[in-house]
């Protein structure tokens, strides 16, 4: 299937973006290029925001939104063609593409901003802006608006307010449209897909990098740009650091593997979590924590639907894991007194979830007039329980130390429910233990 958003799409954003606006102006700059080191770059990733509403996708340009101007309400300031700078760092769509492909009204080249800018500015009163990503266009952004405060009189009111676009454009991207959830529905069935198939080649003996490699392969080979976050591998007690991303221990007969990785497809993210024995069979200890997280985890996604609040599911959470915990003696009870003293957050640290689409912790307000605001239909968030004893815990026997457990599943919220967006990715016990090492040995693309 096609991944691709549509030219409508963008279209569509746009009236809504500059219906919003009102009487203000907007601009986006792209994403500066970023060095990684020396002369080399890091892979350039454009700013979500500016992708959504145009999908443009190269450096070194700017959109200008202007619903009051009376010809052109939405301009692109781009990088011009240039046939010597294309042979070495790639094609550009240049000022005529820019209107051709990316439907602009008008596009300038990006040299001419400074000039053109006040076309758009004069007269307008308020600016959304976001200041404090880019710190060198920050500053072209503050001359331009104090250059007004002594032209003021001449040309009337300059801008007097700077607010930050994502106001309106966060909104918009919380609510997933049903060409957004199609594309997001791609992710995570082809992140699903490389999950199955690093449980599936599994063998005791493998470095984590092997599976960290297995996994980003398939998301390339299944058509996505690439993980969309530093894909976390970790084997034994490296499961219970949160953001262990080194993935260079090799995994020991007996260890648990913990998989957090997701696929970036069309600039939207999937976030899959699978914890499975390296071996094909949980112990009696590492069955019993995996169990009270997924046992969690199910009853979560059973509450999602229009009307709950994440804070109530995280709360349903923090209960069922610590009832777990007192159960197998793990936490003193009663269950009550461990979650209200927070003894439980020596094992269960994190939040249950988060809003995802383009970024993996997606934008979007969770709280609304100070209140925990409720889920609505077509947001996506993730639900993602774990449980993590610390190597040097304790306060438990030694048989349980060491041993960390997330499920992560990608949920849409529907009109009357929820739909699970992962739910390729196997995590029930029988089907974990049936389907780890199954293709073992032999290798990538089998
Ligand atoms: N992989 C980041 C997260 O799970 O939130
Ligand atoms: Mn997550
Ligand atoms: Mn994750």
């Amino acid at each position: 299937m096609s991944t691709k958003l549509s030219p409508e799409v963008f279209g569509e954003r746009r009236e809504r973006f500059l219906d919003a606006l009102g009487d203000a102006v907007a601009i986006l700059p792209a994403a500066p290029v970023r060095v990684r080191s020396n002369d080399s770059d890091h892979r350039y990733r454009p700013d979500n925001d500016v992708l959504y509403l145009t999908d443009f996708a190269e450096p070194e340009a700017v959109a200008v939104f202007a619903p009051q101007h009376p010809e052109h309400r939405y301009v692109l300031f781009v990088r011009p063609r240039d046939p010597e700078r294309e042979t070495w760092d790639g094609r550009r769509a240049g000022v005529e593409g820019a209107v051709s492909t990316f439907g602009a009204d008008a596009a300038f080249p990006i040299a001419e901003l400074e000039e053109r800018l006040p076309d758009f500015v004069d007269g307008r009163e308020r600016v959304a802006y976001r200041l404090g990503r880019d710190e060198v266009f920050d500053r072209r952004f503050i001359e331009l608006l104090s250059s007004y405060s002594t032209t003021r009189r001449a040309k009337g009111p300059g801008p007097h307010t700077i607010f930050d676009p994502g106001e309106i454009v966060h909104e918009m991207r919380l609510h997933k449209s049903p060409e957004e959830v199609a594309v997001m529905r791609h992710a995570a069935a082809s992140s699903a897909e490389a999950h199955r198939a690093a449980m599936a080649s599994a063998a005791p003996g493998q470095c984590e990098s092997e599976i960290e490699a297995l996994i980003e392969y398939t998301f390339r080979r299944l058509g996505g740009i690439g993980p969309a976050y530093p894909s976390i591998v970790g084997s034994g007690a490296n499961a219970t650091i949160l953001h262990y991303i080194e993935n260079s221990r090799r995994i020991e007969d007996g260890d648990l593997v913990l998989v957090d990785a997701g696929g970036e497809f069309a600039y939207y993210a999937a976030d899959i979590t699978r914890t499975w024995p390296v071996s094909g069979r949980f112990t009696a200890e590492q069955r019993a924590i995996y169990e009270i997280v997924l046992h969690a985890q199910l009853e979560a996604i059973e509450r999602v639907r229009p009307g709950i609040s994440q804070h109530e599911i995280h709360e349903g959470v923090v209960k069922s894991l610590t009832e777990g915990l007192v159960e197998l003696g793990l936490l003193e009870g009663p269950v009550d007194e461990a979650i209200e003293n927070g003894k439980y957050k020596a094992f269960y640290m994190h939040k249950t979830g988060h809003y995802l689409g383009m970024d993996v912790h997606d934008v979007g307000k969770y709280k609304t007039a100070g209140q925990w605001r409720t889920l609505e239909p077509s947001m996506v968030i993730t639900i993602e329980p774990g449980l993590y004893i610390a190597e040097d815990c304790e306060s438990v026997g030694p048989q349980w130390r060491g041993i960390g457990v997330r499920i992560e599943d990608d949920v849409l919220v529907t009109t009357d429910g929820h739909e699970v967006l992962s739910a390729g990715a196997p995590k029930l016990v029988a089907d974990i233990e049936r389907i780890v090492g199954t293709s073992a040995g032999a290798g990538v693309g089998t």
